[in-house]
């Protein structure tokens, strides 16, 4: 049997997602992290999100028929949305994984005014999929340890040795983190760049040390950045230049090299 190429792995194309996940070969990958163009007409430098609807459905439903093959067969899949395109999005996915959550980022945003005739949207919707029933999951790897107070609390008998109270709890399906604000010390200049907290528990939760996990719209990297710090490796995709030079900076950052020392974020030919 010919060997693997592996010259993809850790490493962030400088190009069109449909384009670039040719490079990468079927049943390959642990994790597939998506965070793509929401369909609401943000400015990323490119009219990636300039699409309209119709159109937008098309082109998601054209990346997620690229991207699904390139998992293994006990692969997983987060996607971030919101709620305009997370029914329609949900539906395709459906037909094609098994739906193991809807979770719930609240995105703690401050109480400012905001609309008049609805209520004010402040969380995005992630999807969270699996290729098979047997996924690799490792929820020990993200349980929330309980404090001091919470565990002398629950000290009946009947809590004494339980494994969740000494390991912490499932984080459940709501996570209330905060977003980089402006002046948030992890923020990156990219108007979506996700927090590492998020990207790092869906890694450590779905990708087993040393796994690939693949980013195909990888905006400021953080996955790529994620993925480094937990062990993992990673691969993705990048229209905008400017951003992918803003990820190979944070990549060079976490390695304490100067930016440009290691060509990790390069356009293709
Ligand atoms: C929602 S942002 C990702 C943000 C990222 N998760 C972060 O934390 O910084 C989507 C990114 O996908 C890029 N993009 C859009 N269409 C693309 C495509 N067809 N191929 C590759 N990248 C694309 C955009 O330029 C944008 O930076």
């Amino acid at each position: 049997m010919a060997a693997m190429n592996n010259d993809w792995i850790d490493r962030v194309f400088g190009e069109d997602a449909l384009q670039g996940l040719q490079r990468i070969p079927d049943g390959s990958v642990d994790l597939l992290l998506a965070d793509p163009p929401y369909g609401l007409g943000k400015d990323y430098g490119n009219d990636s999100d300039k699409l309209d609807t119709a159109a937008y459905l098309r082109w998601t439903e054209e990346w997620i028929d690229a991207a699904l093959p390139k998992l293994k067969p006990n692969g997983s899949l987060y996607i971030f949305l919101t709620w305009r395109f997370s029914p329609e999005i949900f539906v395709m996915l459906k037909q094609r994984m098994i739906m193991n959550n809807e979770i719930i980022w609240d995105r703690r945003v401050p109480s400012m005014g905001g609309g008049t005739r609805r209520f004010s949207s402040v969380h995005d919707t992630i999807g969270f999929f699996a290729c098979a029933k047997d996924y690799y999951f490792d929820l020990d790897a993200i349980r929330i340890p309980y404090d001091a107070e919470t565990k002398k609390a629950r000290s009946r008998s009947i809590f004494v040795g339980a494994k969740w109270l000494e390991l912490g709890y499932n984080p459940k399906d709501v996570w209330s983190v905060s977003r980089l604000h402006r002046e948030h010390r992890e923020r990156a200049d990219h108007p979506t760049q996700k927090p590492l907290e998020i990207v790092e528990r869906m890694i450590k939760a779905s990708c087993p040390p040393g796994g690939i996990v693949l980013d195909p719209f990888m905006g400021s990297g953080t996955t790529a950045v994620a993925a480094r710090r937990c062990g993992r490796r990673f691969v993705g995709f990048e229209l905008n230049p400017e951003y992918c030079a803003l990820i190979e900076q944070r990549l060079a950052q976490l390695d304490g090299q100067t930016p440009g020392e290691r060509p990790l974020a390069e356009r293709s030919a």
